[in-house]
């Protein structure tokens, strides 16, 4: 397979590190370059990323050796040197879709983390393993912006990437009706550790601006179908969260109730887990889980600590299904925020993308 050119839009950032760290020694994908704001760019990304790399493996040399371009104003040149960047910027929301627009316009798939896009009737957000059929949207998309090769695809928040897997192979099958869920979620998914946010060592914060109502909303977007050039949302179940920031520096768990239309039994829900597969396992991705939803039957499993990496932190690991005295069952579930949650998930829809041929 020829290796696709790419580069990393926000480079500097956290999720930008992530990426810039994924991309080392990726089968299908050569970092060519890095772009952030004036404040960073022509420097190189090792003298301008040294004292801020928050990754625990050192910055790869290939990367540190470049020189970090103008997110905004080099869009053409860093357009001519790559086949699709990523994006992981910290700006306002219109100018993000302005300059995730100006990129695809510029014949440059756009791969993004930002949620500026999500919204955008045209714009499909995938999860590999859930709905890979909404990039078969890129066509209109691209007939809207003009463009032959440029595109957006966005992928979801992080803060439903434990229980949305969890539920969707039980919500056709069984009739999933409704689910309530708290999410516990780590301090890397507000872009901090514990040096930068010392106020959350010994401390949690019943509030994460904007969470709860992503948690509800996005999922109905995922699970929509494509009609007439858009993507129509799910019209069920209907969920309803809470989003609690934990003292943990990565890792976003889920405490989740669930009733059906038509109950499946414990062995049922146990089986439907164990032999789901997505498209992500079929096309052998290179940054797929093996098995994507696991399932631990030790009581006080899955813990952040010991699971959050599992499968290169790709996979979802589940724990404590059991019934409920108001919903049907409850259980517990936890995914990595910055790897599946942020850059991971957005390294495997490219890599899909690559597959089915978009980035061609
Ligand atoms: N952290 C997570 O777990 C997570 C998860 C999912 C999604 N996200 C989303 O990913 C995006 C980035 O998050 P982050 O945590 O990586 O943020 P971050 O650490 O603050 O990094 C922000 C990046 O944006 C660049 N930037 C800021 N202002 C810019 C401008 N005016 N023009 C061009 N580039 C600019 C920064 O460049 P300089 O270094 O030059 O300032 C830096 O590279 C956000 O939209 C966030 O909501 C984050």
């Amino acid at each position: 397979m020829k290796k696709y050119k790419v580069g990393v839009i926000g480079a500097t950032g956290m999720v930008g590190q992530r990426f810039v760290s994924l991309l080392e020694n990726h089968p299908w994908f050569e970092l060519v370059a890095v772009a952030a704001s004036a404040r960073s760019a022509g420097k190189p990304y090792g003298e301008v990323v040294a004292d801020r790399w928050m990754m625990a493996t050192p910055i790869p040399a290939a990367a540190a050796a470049l020189t970090i371009m103008n997110a905004t104003d080099d869009i053409k040149k860093i357009a001519s040197v790559v086949d699709f960047v990523f994006c992981a910027v910290d700006m306002k929301k219109d100018e993000i879709q302005a300059l995730e627009e100006a990129y695809a316009k510029a014949e440059c798939p756009v791969v993004s983390n930002n949620s500026a896009h999500r919204w955008t009737e045209d714009v499909p957000m995938v999860v590999p393993e859930i709905n890979p059929g909404h990039i078969e949207i890129i066509k209109d998309q691209r007939k809207r912006l003009g463009t032959k090769r440029g595109f957006i695809a966005v992928k979801s928040n992080c803060s439903l990437q434990s229980y949305v897997p969890a539920l969707n192979p039980l919500r056709e099958k069984y009739g999933l009706s409704k689910a309530l869920v708290c999410t516990y979620q780590a301090i890397s998914g507000a872009g901090k550790n514990f040096a930068t946010w010392p106020e959350m060592l010994d401390n949690v914060i019943p509030y994460i601006g904007g969470e709860e109502e992503k948690s509800e909303r996005e999922p109905m977007k995922l699970w929509g179908h494509i009609e007439n050039g858009k993507i129509v949302n799910a019209s069920w179940p209907s969920i309803t969260a809470q989003c609690l920031r934990v003292p943990v520096t990565d890792g976003h768990m889920a405490a989740v109730f669930m009733s059906f239309d038509k109950k499946p039994t414990e062995e049922e829900i146990l089986k439907t887990w164990a032999e789901f597969r997505g498209r992500a396992q079929e096309l052998e991705l290179p940054s797929a889980p093996k098995q994507f939803l696991h399932y631990f039957t030790e009581p006080d499993h899955p813990q952040t600590k010991s699971e959050r990496n599992l499968e290169n932190g790709m996979a979802v690991s589940i724990g404590r299904l059991r019934p409920d005295t108001q919903y049907d069952y409850k259980f517990v579930c936890l995914s990595h925020n910055t790897l599946r949650g942020a850059a991971g998930g957005a390294v495997l829809l490219a890599e899909l993308l690559c597959a089915e041929g978009y980035m061609d």
